[in-house]
């Protein structure tokens, strides 16, 4: 790999707040640059090289998310928000609204933080006069971004208190606790902290001990370039296994707990998470290691019933039959591992039943994935910005 091609550019901004580190975990992932424009980190890239590109009008942030330059549910929520309201500054009447709107819902289906963020700026700007509309969609896709930060620091605190049992023992045998984890739910898919990876970062922050067990998380690979990159920067120690080695890890007892992020769960807690997830519950309850699932209240979807009324993305099949790396002389290459003309499924999510997590950490607390317990966060909507206020 040549010094050339990883090398970071001069003209490449570091996030704010991120104390010279590409990744440190609470520095944003899309911020406005000196320019004033919106400014995010190409994850297409990543880990061979840093680039930033800016989202300069709604194409450009329809085309990021379809592209997964940008990916990760609450990072697509908010880059659903800017690409509103970037649509409202070239047309802002009730047409264009509901246009731009469809258009950026239409770029990948199963995260639910899509149609929330777009929901929320629409909700915002509806009764105001078109001159006022676009002003105010940018202020609240801004205000959606610091809710976010806010929102994953504390589902890593909840985590934290959910880890208790698991984090007492690791400490009673002078031993790291040891978390696995599924694709990437880290900074970088959120707006900072991460959701599943924010308590891994905060404990870590405590002086707490943590190694994290990666899943490669084919076919994009998000577990092995994203989640280890941000990991390293982090200076984390981890681990990374090919997708199929968990079940033996849970066995063996080198597993305190499994957490992951979501992209949308049901009312009846089912839970929507990259390929793969299913298949870890099930390996977790089988050997007693607990499971759970952090995200945002906004991932909750309370009008789909159940994990059976979740739309699942079916991505490009070459996805599956070629793996993306970097080659010796430092390019981005696709190499085939199938015969050629090989056929292929690439669903990008699964659904891991209800029954099987045991717990869904939202910036709320840890609750059971319940009709009840789903409904009640539901009915309490609202208290984390009252909460937020009061500090
Ligand atoms: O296809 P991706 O990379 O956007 O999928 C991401 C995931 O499945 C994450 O686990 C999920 O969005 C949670 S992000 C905090």
């Amino acid at each position: 790999m040549t010094d050339s091609f990883i090398e970071r550019p001069v003209a490449d901004p570091l996030p704010p707040g991120s104390g010279g580190i590409a990744c440190a975990p609470s520095a944003r992932t899309l911020w406005i640059g000196a320019d004033g424009r919106v400014t995010t980190i190409d994850q297409t890239l990543l880990p061979f090289a840093y680039r930033t590109f800016t989202l300069d009008d709604e194409a450009a942030c329809a085309d990021a998310i379809r592209t997964m330059r940008v990916r990760g549910a609450p990072l697509i929520g908010a880059v659903g928000a800017y690409g509103l309201a970037l649509a409202l500054r070239e047309a802002a009447d009730d047409a264009a609204l509901a246009g731009a709107r469809e258009r950026l819902l239409a770029t990948r289906p199963t995260a639910v933080n899509l149609r929330w963020g777009l929901a929320r700026v629409a909700d915002r700007v509806r009764a105001l006069p078109d001159a006022e509309r676009a002003q105010a969609a940018w202020d609240e896709a801004a205000r959606l971004c610091d809710d976010d930060v806010e929102c994953n620091r504390r589902i890593g605190l909840h985590a934290i208190a959910w880890l208790a049992e698991p984090l007492a023992r690791a400490r009673a045998q002078r031993r790291p606790l040891r978390i696995l984890t599924h694709c990437n739910a880290g900074p970088i898919a959120t707006l900072a902290w991460g959701t599943a990876l924010s308590a891994v970062f905060q404990l870590a922050e405590q002086g707490q001990p943590v190694h994290v067990w990666v899943d490669e998380t084919r076919p994009r690979n998000q577990g092995a370039s994203l989640t280890c990159w941000e990991l390293a920067q982090a200076g984390i120690a981890h681990t990374l296994i090919a997708d199929n080695a968990g079940g033996l890890l849970m066995m063996r007892g080198e597993v305190d707990a499994v957490i992951v992020g979501c992209d949308r769960v049901a009312a009846n807690g089912d839970v929507a998470n990259k390929v793969g997830t299913y298949l870890k519950a099930l390996a977790a309850r089988a050997h007693a290691v607990p499971f759970a699932v952090a995200c945002p209240s906004s991932t909750i979807d309370h009008s789909t019933p159940s994990g059976r009324d979740i739309e699942i993305e079916y991505r490009s099949p070459r996805e599956v039959t070629h793996v993306r790396g970097c080659d010796e002389g430092g390019r981005i290459v696709d190499l085939r591992i199938a015969p050629e003309g090989c056929d292929a499924s690439n669903p990008a999510f699964d659904i891991t039943p209800a029954a099987l997590v045991d717990a869904l950490v939202t910036e709320h607390g840890a609750c059971r994935a319940t009709v009840d317990a789903i409904a009640a966060l539901n009915e309490g909507k609202g208290k984390f910005a009252e909460r937020r206020i009061q500090g």
